[in-house]
């Protein structure tokens, strides 16, 4: 790792962490039931059988967090909002809670409106989903609205589509594969219609989560080269093209439910920010006979790609490779194709999961992330924020608590918060930057 300074990053630049609200909330009996507790409930769905009723008890230790939030010294926090926590009975007061407390902190809050916690009654195949969340959307920021600036519509819809919908690792648990693609039409829909609902209660700062990174082809070989293009298309052009050029790609839009046309006209409805997640890049090649595994997914052989090994490269806990500099290849990438189209980018998510509380592991990834994330900012890239997922260990979905991406490590059995290395290694970062 280098040991010469972080190069400032220009003033106003927004440093905050992420959580979501399944994932560390727990109080599931406060709330209506969502389709992960649903999928959770199936034996064999979670890998350690877990689930996330408790998660970090967040809900109730939310002081705890936020006294942590401003130890950091972050200057935003995202957290997202559990819409069937919203549709139970003083839902959103925690929200407001959180909220003032974050407030009083001096910790600006970035609300996610849908972080893949759908109430179980609704289904992102059934267009009306798209109306339902709009609506909800609306309830949210005229209850919010007056404290909070800086909205998220939908976090990672093609992480939701493919793993929930097309390969049925995450919940709902469908198995669809291309005839998922209905689920990430109507996602980008609800995110137009909720655009166009928060700006209606005054909002001013609207952008959405996208799960973004290079892909590699495996070789030169054209069948390499055309299986890698074809990844590149489902996991980066179908959610980025529709939002910032009105379009699908290659003929994708031939596949998508209803009046695609004038849907694409709210899809594209204007935003201020485009958040970026991003975790590694990924190596693509031809189909291969037996599938695949990715990041601990099993990719069904019928697929038109194979996803293959970066050799050469550390690997975090959970098989993922460790490339900074994709990073930048990804943001200057980004520039290239969708050039003054591209509103000013956040880092919404960035992050890795190591054991230990002196992870030097996760200190050497943030560190390398960040400058790769500088070099794009020089590179003429307009980044205005980046975000560390996450604040505290908590339930990596169909991994259950066996990742660790917290800079806070959360004994599951007490929920006794410890900071890690890395969360001291952050503070002084940040108090580096000024
Ligand atoms: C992206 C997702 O938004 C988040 O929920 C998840 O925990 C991280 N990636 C790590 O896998």
């Amino acid at each position: 790792m280098a040991t010469d300074p972080i190069p400032p990053f220009p003033p106003g630049f927004l440093w905050g962490v992420s959580t979501s609200a399944h994932q560390i909330e727990g109080a599931a009996a406060e709330r209506e039931r969502s389709v992960w507790d649903a999928f959770t409930a199936e034996p064999g769905r979670v890998k350690d059988g877990s689930t996330a009723e408790v998660a970090c008890d967040h809900y109730h230790r939310y002081r705890e967090d936020v006294a942590l939030l401003a130890g950091l010294g972050v200057g935003a926090y995202r957290f997202s909002v559990s819409w069937p926590r919203v549709n139970s009975p003083k839902g959103l007061d925690f929200y407001d809670r959180l909220v003032d407390e974050l407030c009083a902190a001096g910790v600006r809050p970035v609300p996610t409106l849908f972080h893949w916690d759908l109430p179980v009654e609704l289904d992102w195949l059934e267009r009306d989903t798209t109306a339902r969340f709009a609506e909800y959307a609306g309830v949210v920021a005229e209850r919010l609205g007056d404290r909070v600036t800086r909205w998220i519509t939908l976090n990672e819809p093609a992480e939701h589509t493919l793993l929930g919908h097309a390969l049925g690792t995450h919940a709902p648990g469908r198995q669809l594969l291309f005839d998922a693609l209905p689920a990430a039409h109507h996602q980008l829909l609800a995110h137009g219609l909720a655009v166009r609902a928060l700006r209606a209660s005054g909002a001013r700062d609207v952008g959405i989560a996208n799960s973004h990174g290079p892909t590699w082809p495996a070789s030169r070989d054209q069948r390499d080269v055309d299986a890698a293009d074809f990844y590149d298309l489902l996991l980066n052009r179908l959610f980025a093209d529709p939002l910032l050029l009105g379009r699908y790609p290659d003929g994708l839009g031939e596949l998508m439910p209803g009046d695609v046309a004038a849907d694409l006209a709210v899809i594209a409805e204007p935003i201020d920010f485009y958040g970026v997640n991003y975790y590694a890049p990924t190596r693509v090649g031809a189909p291969q006979d037996t599938g695949t595994e990715f990041g601990g997914v099993r990719m069904p052989a019928e697929l038109p790609f194979s996803v293959r090994e970066i050799e050469g490269v550390p690997t975090t806990d959970f098989g993922w490779p460790v490339v900074p500099e994709a990073l930048t290849e990804l943001l200057t990438g980004f520039r290239e194709r969708y050039g003054d189209r591209l509103p000013p980018v956040v880092i919404t998510e960035n992050g890795c999961s190591y054991e230990g509380l002196d992870d030097q592991d996760r200190i050497a990834y943030l560190d390398g992330h960040i400058r790769a994330l500088h070099r794009a900012v020089e590179a003429g890239v307009d980044v205005r924020g980046y975000f560390v997922w996450s604040l505290l260990d908590n339930f990596e979905w169909a991994e259950g608590y066996a990742r660790r991406f917290g800079l806070v490590h959360v004994d599951h059995a007490t929920q006794r918060r410890t900071p890690k290395a890395s969360y001291g290694w952050l503070r002084d970062m940040l108090l580096a930057q000024g």
